[in-house]
């Protein structure tokens, strides 16, 4: 009898997380905009953010959120033969956030790119990786969903600047032996898909080639609602059927933190127990790409997500984008 054939496995060696030290309370904002505590926190679940300092930027973000994930996975940055990063503020038009991150690391082989898909960011990026890996040509793979979207916001504008915040998160992805099941240990299967009918309801109004600035957030956050539970649940479902999987296997659901109802509903529409749910958008807004690997690094240092955990990841965001990873930890 033959050997049953292994495949090559992304497989998590760590993750880590960085949010900057300024914390900007519901009560705070309440002085700047026509808002409350109230509103924001029955609306959204949110209660507080982090900003970036004066001077801070995202490959700032992104390199403590790095160290703390390669510190996790016993690594340093020369052991990295693959970086993606997930922004959509990066810290210069170019060159990429990432080559900036990547000479800080000290990363002096393979590459390192920029990937923009907004708050579907990190589960792009861990796609991205995840087939780089499996292809065979790049070994440990560094994704980092990095942000500074207080710099994208209208301060003036109620409808927006109470939502989001900055921060990054970070996961090293290693190259490991699998058998081909749902068993394995790392990425099991991943989805993505985009719309741009939708690029309208959720985008900046600047940019090199239209404006010359970076131009402001712009969102109609009810339509954004009204397409974000359907989305995500497809793309859900999908990588329940690609794996032979089901709701009930799943250990964790850390899905974009963007906002508590959206994350409610979602689990619901899936039979999802509330007790699987990592929530975290309260502690710090919607940050965008680096949402899920914030909330994952809670999740993992507070003893929730453990080795051998099913653990589904998924996001929304502009373009429309949206996407899952249902990953064996
Ligand atoms: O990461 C992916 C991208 N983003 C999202 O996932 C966000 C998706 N959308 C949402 O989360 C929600 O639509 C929001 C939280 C943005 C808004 O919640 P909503 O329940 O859809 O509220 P709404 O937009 O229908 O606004 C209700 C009312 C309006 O007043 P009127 O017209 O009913 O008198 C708004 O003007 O709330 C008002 N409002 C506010 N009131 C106090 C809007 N923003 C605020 C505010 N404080 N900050």
């Amino acid at each position: 009898m033959s050997e049953p054939s292994k495949i090559i496995r992304s497989r998590v060696a760590g993750v880590g997380c960085y949010l900057p030290e300024r914390v900007v309370t519901n009560a705070e904002l309440e002085q700047a905009v026509d808002t409350s505590d109230d509103w924001i926190v029955q609306r959204t679940g949110i209660r507080r953010r982090h900003i970036a300092a004066e001077g801070e930027t995202t490959s700032q973000l992104g390199i403590r959120a790095a160290e703390a994930a390669l510190r996790a996975a016993g690594l340093t940055g020369d052991q990295i033969d693959l970086l993606i990063v997930a922004t959509s503020t990066p810290d210069y038009t170019f060159p990429a956030t990432a080559t900036q991150i990547q000479f800080a690391l000290g990363m002096d082989q393979g590459v390192a790119f920029d990937l923009q898909a907004v708050c579907s960011g990190f589960v792009f990026a861990v796609a991205t990786a995840d087939k780089f890996i499996k292809s065979g040509s790049h070994r440990r793979a560094l994704v980092i969903g990095a942000e500074t979207f207080s710099r994208l916001l209208d301060w003036e504008d109620r409808t927006t600047c109470v939502l989001f915040g900055d921060g990054a998160g970070a996961m090293v992805l290693e190259a490991a032996e699998g058998d081909g099941t749902s068993k394995d240990r790392g990425v099991l299967t991943t989805h993505l898909r985009s719309d741009g009918a939708h690029r309208a309801k959720l985008y900046v109004d600047g940019g090199p080639s239209t404006t010359g600035t970076t131009g402001h957030l712009r969102m109609n956050g009810k339509e954004v609602y009204r397409h974000a539970v359907g989305m995500v649940t497809d793309v859900m479902r999908d990588a329940f059927a690609a794996t032979g999987t089901t709701a009930e296997d799943m250990t964790w659901f850390v899905p974009h933190q963007a906002n508590r109802r959206i994350i409610e509903s979602s689990a619901e529409k899936m039979g999802i127990a509330p007790e699987k749910v990592v929530i975290t958008v309260d502690r710090h807004g919607n940050t965008s790409a680096a949402s899920i690997p914030l909330a994952l690094c809670t999740a993992v240092a507070d003893g929730r997500i453990k080795p051998g955990d099913l653990v589904m990841i998924e996001a929304m965001g502009g373009g429309f984008t949206w996407g899952s990873a249902l990953i064996r930890w």
